[in-house]
């Protein structure tokens, strides 16, 4: 479909690193993006919407790439960490812009090779990677399976004793790195779910040896999510040349990839700052050059794996603005969606901004809450917001909304998931359909 508005639009939002970078508002306050009227695409795809704006993403690939690439004299490699949001036009657009693939299930390497992704530019991670899982990841021909635990590597080693070229895998290290971030999002402390702890991995190393069906190629750490201190990585990188040094010293393995996870935090609500991606980028090839020398090694390659900072400022959520209630110390405005496509407000408290796309510079009258359509108290999608008066059947449009979203989302409720549609240059394109009744009963016997 062509809505193109491009000689219509004036100005940008006031917080307009919120928003995907084609963002304007025409001269009537409407909102636009991507070239498209944001209200009319609500209106005619139906509302919960989730519109991704191509060249956010895109750009944001880009931007990863050359940071990384200028800022480290060695080889590097950038990963989509899919898990905040996969599905078959996003894979081909990633495999587009040269990125490698994480994926962490069974159904994330099944949506990205049926999309044609490389298989040698993914890896695979997880802490309960079952058998059926590594057997068609190993059938896949997959880039790299990232080990979690002893039992993983014991099982790895066993579905691949006769293989004539060995599987390229990777150690996951638990660096006992803490970070601040949510609780539910760190992930290196010692006491994590995630990785190896450092005094496994002589163990790791010992059936390494004995495993002729895997090649060690590297080590990874994921520290947490939604970060913004830089120090955390170097630390982590620091750790895991030391882990490498061992490896190399006690047990003559050499690696190639030093991983340094994702988490790359990004601003939800105005009064946060976004991260530096070349002042991370940065500070990952100065830890990891110099680390390089301090030990002896050569320039190991650097691999980053962002998701949340590749996607979730391309996304917008919209919603139709259903019933309202109004009590005396405040106001609801009750959403046709909420926690089923949204779940982080409810998990992790997750702050988020919001407009009324047809008023998107109209000065705030009123503070509401924009309340979630789900059978819960705490389906509340945003507490305290300030807006214009918003009527029934008006279009919220909710920024930010593109990473950990759709991917967590569920059919509470019996509730159908979202529409997609991804907008370029005044066309919007319908990527992934809305879910249906049937497809609520598809699997019922
Ligand atoms: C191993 C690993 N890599 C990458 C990521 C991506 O993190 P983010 O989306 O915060 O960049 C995660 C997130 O949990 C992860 O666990």
């Amino acid at each position: 479909m062509n809505t193109s508005h491009t000689a219509q639009e004036r100005a940008t939002p006031s917080d307009a690193r919120l928003w995907p970078l084609t963002t304007a508002i025409d001269e009537r306050g409407r909102l636009i993006i991507g070239g498209c009227d944001v209200a009319e695409l609500a209106r005619q795809y139906g509302t919960p919407l989730y519109l991704f704006d191509e060249t956010t993403i895109r750009d944001a690939c880009r931007a990863w790439r050359a940071a990384l690439a200028a800022s480290y004299p060695g080889e590097t490699a950038v990963h989509y960490a899919s898990k905040a949001l996969l599905n078959t036009a996003l894979a081909r657009l990633i495999a587009d812009e040269g990125l490698g693939l994480d994926v962490v299930s069974g159904g994330e390497l099944y949506v990205a090779l049926r999309a044609g992704f490389p298989p040698h530019r993914i890896h695979m991670h997880g802490n309960a990677k079952t058998r059926a899982e590594l057997e068609q990841a190993l059938a896949a021909g997959i880039g790299q399976i990232i080990i979690d635990n002893l039992d993983e590597l014991d099982l790895l080693a066993n579905l691949t004793a006769h293989r004539l070229s060995p599987q390229p895998v990777a150690l996951r290290i638990a660096p006992d790195i803490a970070t601040d971030t949510h609780a539910h999002i760190q992930t290196g402390h010692a006491t994590s779910k995630f990785g190896l702890p450092l005094d496994a991995l002589d163990a790791a190393a010992e059936r390494l040896h004995a495993a002729p069906g895997l090649r060690l190629v590297g080590l990874h750490a994921h520290v947490g999510s939604q970060l913004f201190d830089l120090e955390p990585y170097a630390a982590e990188i620091d750790v895991l040349l030391d882990a490498a040094a061992r490896l190399r010293d006690r047990h003559s393995l050499t690696i190639q990839d030093i991983n340094a996870g994702g988490g790359m935090g990004v601003p939800y609500t105005a009064d946060q700052q976004p991260l530096d991606r070349y002042a991370c980028a940065a500070r990952l090839g100065e830890a990891l050059a110099a680390g390089c020398r301090q030990r002896g090694f050569p320039l190991l390659r650097l691999v980053i794996e962002p998701g949340r900072s590749i996607i979730a400022r391309a996304g917008v959520a919209l919603y139709t603005i259903v019933a309202t209630k109004n009590l005396p110390q405040t106001r609801f405005l009750h959403i046709d969606g909420g926690m089923g496509d949204n779940i982080r407000p409810a998990l992790y408290g997750a702050r988020y901004a919001a407009v009324l796309a047809e008023q998107a510079n109209a000065p705030a009258e009123e503070v509401v809450e924009i309340a979630g359509r789900y059978c819960e108290s705490g389906d509340v999608l945003i507490h305290a917001i300030p807006l214009p008066r918003a009527r029934v059947g008006d279009i919220l449009a909710v920024p930010v909304a593109g990473a950990y979203t759709l991917s967590m989302a569920s059919t509470y409720n019996l509730t159908p998931r979202p529409a997609v549609v991804m907008v370029h240059s005044g066309v919007a394109r319908l990527i992934q359909r809305r879910e249906t009744y049937d497809d609520l009963i598809a699997r019922d016997i």
